[in-house]
């Protein structure tokens, strides 16, 4: 099976290249605490020009979903303008699976209730129902290529190039949270949720033959925020926004969310952090597969590898990761706020 490992020298240079430039990058997401602290990361680092949030159902539903992007935004980028479309309410060809138990009901560990966060309804009024076509114009108008990470099921993404796949090609890359090579799954024990929920999204993704950079459970279970330091920290800032995400992370790792003693796994900032710090991830090219199906192996990401006799693009997918540091590089950038 042909791998290619990228040389640090490769990854360096882009990580160089996002120093200057920093990239235009439209997040699709299905907020969910990790999508929040994914967001949070991606608005206060300046390697990435944050251009546009979509929502896709997952998580939570998404009225949800969107409600909770827009309460994001107003949280910890008021003022910034930045574009929020929402989008699929289902997966392309099957019945929605979410998510509450490892989220909660409002999908953010129930910090919407709270006095000083209440959620407000300004917070989903408006929102355009356009996702795909922004997806679309963002990519194909975007003077700089532009990297599309999506955080939640592909469903959003899979519409888009389906719809206008020409436009699709001028896209960077397409980062993803999602999938598993080696790690087993964390909704069956083959499968993880957001390939799951859309495995016949997640598959187009991958046969799409864009640039497709995968964040699987391989490295994203090595990720986690597992004591109350980093919630002190936060809490201990003055800043409105630290604040939020210090009492964020301290429900979410709450016994009742996490069930293992308050670990809280940074699945969706690990796909931001393979954009911000590519040189602390060892990446594999695979040609993968998303099984469909309603069996056992619904939503298995696998590498199709030579015997596979596809075409497919070689995705590059994270086998490993620098995880102490990048765990540090994450806690110290939420905590600063871009400061
Ligand atoms: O399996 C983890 C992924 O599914 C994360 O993106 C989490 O937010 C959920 O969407
Ligand atoms: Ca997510």
């Amino acid at each position: 099976m042909g791998h290619r490992t990228l040389r640090a020298t490769e990854m360096s240079q882009q990580g160089t290249r996002l120093m200057s430039a920093g990239i235009p990058v439209v997040i699709d997401s299905d907020p969910g605490v990790d999508d929040a602290l994914a967001l949070a990361l991606a608005l206060v680092s300046p390697e990435l020009s944050v251009r546009a949030v979509t929502t896709v159902a997952g998580n939570v539903d998404l009225a949800t979903g969107t409600a909770n992007a827009g309460y994001l935004l107003r949280v910890l980028a008021a003022g910034r303008g930045i574009r929020l479309a929402q989008g699929c309410a289902r997966p392309l060809a099957r019945e929605l699976v979410t998510a509450e138990e490892v989220h909660g009901s409002d999908g953010l560990a129930g910090i919407t209730g709270h006095e000083r966060w209440r959620r407000r309804s300004s917070d989903s009024t408006n929102v355009p129902s356009d996702t795909v076509d922004a997806i679309i114009d963002e990519v194909a108008n975007s003077p700089e290529p532009l990297t599309v990470i999506a955080l939640g099921p592909l469903t959003n993404v899979a519409a888009a190039l389906r719809r206008d796949p020409a436009a699709m090609r001028r896209a960077a890359a397409i980062v993803v949270m999602g999938g598993s090579l080696h790690a087993g799954g964390n909704v069956t024990p083959q499968a993880e949720f957001n390939f799951y929920v859309d495995p016949e999204a997640a598959d187009a993704v991958m046969a799409s033959g864009l640039p497709v950079v995968v964040t699987p459970l391989d490295v994203t279970h090595q990720l986690a925020v597992s004591d109350a330091t980093v919630e002190s920290r936060l809490q201990s800032r003055s800043e409105p926004r630290a604040a939020f995400l210090g009492e964020l992370i301290q429900r979410a790792r709450a016994e009742e969310f996490t069930g293992r003693g308050g670990k809280l796994l940074l699945h969706d900032p690990a796909a931001v952090a393979t954009l911000l710090w590519p040189e602390l991830f060892t990446m594999q090219a695979h040609a993968l597969a998303v099984d469909g199906g309603d069996g056992d192996q619904r939503g298995a990401m696998r590498s199709t590898g030579d015997e596979g006799g596809t075409e497919r693009t070689r995705a590059e997918v994270a086998v490993d990761v620098e995880a102490n540091e990048v765990v540090s590089r994450i806690v110290e950038r939420l905590v600063a706020g871009g400061a």
